[in-house]
């Protein structure tokens, strides 16, 4: 599988990296190691996860993703792995189970025992990328900075990146680090699929100007586009099913964005035109994300090897410009990039 540096660091990882947010929620211990072995065994060296994981959050549920994801790397050769995790940050509202009491900022408090946490369920000396899970605009960045520039010289974190990070604090981080001399995010881990195009509008030119590789997250939309959700019922035991039918508002909203008319109509099209190149659509997704020269691993997620395969089957695949051009038809409604 092709290598690719994570921003101006002396990281490379593999171009697919393993997303492990619904290990210990739908998948139990054992069929994580399963998924996280047929990645790894397909040139996969690239894990992504959280310290808030598994998701959905329950409370009984807290950690159990870094846990899993520490006993699987433990029969590993630790060198042939890149292992990225993150601090939760305020959250926003979204998703954050009770990690640590009280709210959670990205202060040295906060990040501090954070980090001491996730070595310890990843039963590790040092995480490779180290990332903000969502920023904390209200405290600024110094601070924030600061930490995770001691973490990087005390060896615990190689490279820092930040998630759901905006413009403003993009440039803003950036900056701080030039300032102050202190470690710089080389990564922005972000929402970015063919249902979703607003990372073209602005952060893709930062990313490309200042040097900052994009790690996409949900290149499927969550699994819409690989078309399960419009045979006009809801999939059985897929992840928004459970959400439209749970009693978590936040996630009944998240659902709604990921599921709605819009989306449907784009994957069928989507679904037409790879089928029409003899292709599963999941690939045709995949393959999308990894064709931009800012993105550097594109982070997928899976819940069985069977659902891995199309997305592993995007490596070393180049669409040509003719697909290109399709999908952006498909998508031209989209929000889209300027000029
Ligand atoms: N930084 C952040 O805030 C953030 C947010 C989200 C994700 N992430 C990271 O990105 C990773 C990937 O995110 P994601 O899971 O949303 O990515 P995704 O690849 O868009 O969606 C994966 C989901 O789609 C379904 N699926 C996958 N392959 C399929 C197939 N071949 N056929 C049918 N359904 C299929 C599965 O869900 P069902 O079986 O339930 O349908 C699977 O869990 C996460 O694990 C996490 O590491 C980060």
């Amino acid at each position: 599988m092709e290598k690719r540096r994570l921003g101006r660091s002396g990281l490379v990882v593999s171009e697919i990296c393993m997303g492990t947010m619904t290990f210990g929620s739908q998948l139990e211990e054992k069929a994580s190691f399963e998924v996280m072995d047929y990645a790894y065994d397909h040139g996969v060296d690239f894990f992504d996860t959280a310290e808030i994981y598994p998701v959905p959050p329950k409370a009984e549920w807290v950690h159990r993703t870094e846990t899993i994801v520490g006993k699987w790397l433990k029969g590993k050769d630790r060198d042939s792995i890149l292992l990225a995790t993150k601090v939760v940050g305020p959250g926003h509202g979204w998703f954050v189970p009770p990690v640590r009491k009280g709210k959670t900022a990205l202060d040295r408090h906060h990040i501090r025992t954070a980090i001491e946490g996730s070595l310890c369920r990843l039963q590790t000396d040092y995480v490779d990328l180290y990332q903000t899970h969502w920023p904390d605009h209200d405290f600024g960045y110094e601070e924030t900075l600061e930490v995770l520039t001691e973490l990087v010289e005390e060896g615990k974190v190689r490279v820092i990146g930040s998630s759901n990070e905006t413009e403003w604090g993009t440039m803003k981080a950036n900056q701080t680090a030039k300032e102050l001399g202190l470690a710089r995010y080389q990564t922005i881990q972000n929402n970015f699929s063919i249902n979703n195009r607003r990372f073209e509008d602005a952060l893709a030119d930062i990313c490309r100007r200042e040097g900052i590789s994009l790690l996409p997250y949900s290149p499927i939309a969550g699994g819409v586009l690989s078309g399960k959700y419009n045979d006009g019922q809801l999939p059985e035991g897929a992840r928004f099913t459970d959400y439209l039918k749970g009693d978590g508002e936040r996630q009944k909203i998240m659902a709604k964005r990921f599921v709605n008319e819009k989306s449907l109509a784009t994957t069928a099209a989507l679904m037409q035109l790879a089928e029409s190149h003899g292709m599963d659509v999941v690939t045709l997704a995949v393959a999308w994300s990894k064709q931009h020269d800012f993105v550097a691993s594109t982070i997928i997620g899976a819940n069985s090897i069977e659902q891995l395969k199309p997305s592993l089957a995007a490596a070393d695949l180049k669409l040509s410009d003719e697909i290109l051009q399709a999908i952006d038809a498909i998508s031209a409604d989209y929000p889209y990039p300027m000029g």
